[in-house]
């Protein structure tokens, strides 16, 4: 059975809307929460990742996960698992038991997510993060899953009503 796919695009002007993208999706996510973020070095896929933290009430400092390729951290909402899939070839990734983190009890970003895309879970929001000038970023956003396509339908009303100067 073919899955349900939903899609949106976000632009945003600096780091702040950024902030509040990540805080959008934050309130919409629960435990099992996936998202897979993919952008050159640089994109802010780990400054999306800190503000999606903060939003969900992780305290103290969410540094890259390059190096630890996963943290989790305690969040008040729920816990946080952030990883960063760059340096892992697919079999350490295999052997890390990813799976615990996607259907454990928190919700999940990964960085560089394509490089473990069969790895992942099937429904899921994949991000891709590009640059638009120097501060702005364009997030084309992809939802596998019913629920996740639903999330696409609530970003697109969100980003049609965006030119009318609430924020
Ligand atoms: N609109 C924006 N959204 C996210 N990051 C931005 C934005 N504008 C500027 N930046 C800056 O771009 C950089 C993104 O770096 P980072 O999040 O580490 O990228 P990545 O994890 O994709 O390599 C940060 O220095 C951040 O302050
Ligand atoms: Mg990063």
């Amino acid at each position: 059975m073919s899955k349900q796919i939903g899609q949106a695009a976000i632009s945003v002007k600096d780091e702040r809307e950024t902030a509040k993208l990540a805080e959008l999706l934050a309130g919409m996510s629960s435990p099992g929460t996936i998202i897979a973020l993919d952008g050159d070095l640089g994109a802010g896929k780990t400054t999306f990742s800190q503000y999606f933290a903060k939003a969900i009430g992780v305290n103290g400092v969410v540094n890259s996960p390059t190096f630890t390729i996963i943290k989790e951290y305690e969040g008040a909402a729920m816990p946080f698992y952030h990883m960063d899939v760059y340096r892992l070839s697919m079999e350490e990734a295999d052997e890390l038991g990813l799976d615990d983190y996607f259907y454990g009890n928190g919700a999940t970003i990964v960085e560089w997510a394509s490089l473990i895309e069969e790895l992942l879970p099937p429904e899921r929001l994949d991000i891709y993060i590009e640059h638009e000038g120097e501060a702005g970023r364009r997030f084309r956003v992809t939802g596998i899953g019913e629920l996740y396509a639903s999330w696409c339908t609530a970003l697109n009303e969100i980003g049609a009503g965006k030119n009318d100067d609430r924020n």
